[in-house]
């Protein structure tokens, strides 16, 4: 019977989709039970740029925070890159939620952040640490020693960005990378130019990156002209990254990003050479793609073979 319904599936599919299934059957044959269902572990397959629009930036948020528990249940002990920003905020109001509510575990969770304001001490209420403790990690029982973000204040800069790399390492790396998108196309504080070989080093801040960021401090006067952070090259490192962005203000930068050259420009578009990365966008930050109805189709069919995928009994196999 459920075969059947695959087999019907099938059918109405193109090749490209056959052999992906068959490469799930084989898979799926070859591992253990618990290990048959989306999605599987990164490491094993490339994927593809994931597109995912949503209705609303609630959604998105939504989904993006799925994405991040899903991992910590699937993997307890993960590694996850965490972001900060106007973006991640509703992420981690959900995770919070779920951590309450359905006992979301971080006990055996590490962290890394991407960036941090070079001059601004932890409990500086615009550092990006201060940030995180109070939008997410005083919320969970995240350990603090598995807690890392950039020291702002660290005395031998070139030093200590090489100590951040090697703790991201001896982590056993960064199995989910969390991103936002600056408008000028950065990730992390990767301002136009940066080498897509980069690593965690610093940076000085674009005029227009210091004025989307104004809004946080007194006056844009007070926004430090350099941070501490993780170079492109670090992010492609990770397993996986998941780009979230919400609003019309990103939707340039988007566009860029999927549909533009990879360029240094815009260093988000180096993500278009990493073999496992999602997009979750809202409509708005959708806007200007030039392939937005074909994208909406490509998830459908991905959520399709999900469900297939995990209709199919093993015992059958
Ligand atoms: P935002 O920042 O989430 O506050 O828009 C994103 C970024 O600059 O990376």
């Amino acid at each position: 019977m459920v075969l059947q319904r695959v087999g019907d599936f099938l059918e109405k599919t193109e090749v490209w989709q056959r052999r992906f299934f068959d490469w799930l059957v084989k898979r799926a044959k070859s591992d253990s039970i618990e290990n048959r269902r989306f999605p599987v572990e990164p490491e094993n397959v490339r994927i593809f740029m994931r597109i995912i629009i949503e209705p609303s930036s609630e959604y998105a948020s939504k989904r993006a925070a799925a994405w991040i528990a899903q991992l910590i249940r699937r993997k307890p002990n993960c590694v996850l890159g965490l972001a900060t920003g106007s973006t991640p905020l509703a992420v981690y109001q959900e995770l919070i939620r779920q951590h309450r509510d359905e006992g979301l575990d971080w006990s055996q969770v590490t962290t890394f952040n991407l960036d941090e304001y070079v001059g601004l001490a932890p409990t500086h209420p615009q550092s990006y640490r201060y940030f995180m403790d109070e939008h997410l990690f005083r919320h969970i029982n995240i350990l603090p020693q598995n807690i890392n973000v950039p020291d702002g204040r660290a005395l031998d800069f070139e030093r200590y960005c090489r100590t951040y790399e090697k703790l991201i390492q001896q982590a056993g790396g960064i199995d989910l990378q969390l991103l936002g998108i600056g408008s000028d196309g950065h990730i992390a504080f990767n301002e136009p130019g940066s080498s897509l070989g980069s690593r965690t080093r610093i940076k000085t801040l674009m005029r227009k990156t210091i004025e989307d960021n104004a809004r946080f401090f007194a006056s844009p006067a007070e926004v430090p002209r350099m941070a501490i952070t993780m170079g492109v090259g670090t992010i492609l490192d990770s397993r996986q990254c998941l780009l979230l962005a919400t609003g019309r203000h990103k939707a340039e930068a988007i566009a860029h990003t999927v549909e533009g050259p990879v360029t240094s420009q815009v260093t988000a578009s180096a993500l278009q050479l990493h073999r496992d990365v999602i997009v979750v966008l809202d409509e708005a930050a959708a806007s200007l793609l030039q392939r937005i109805e074909y994208y909406k189709e490509v998830e459908q069919t991905q959520r399709e073979l999900e469900a297939a995928a995990a209709a199919f009994p093993p015992e059958l196999l």
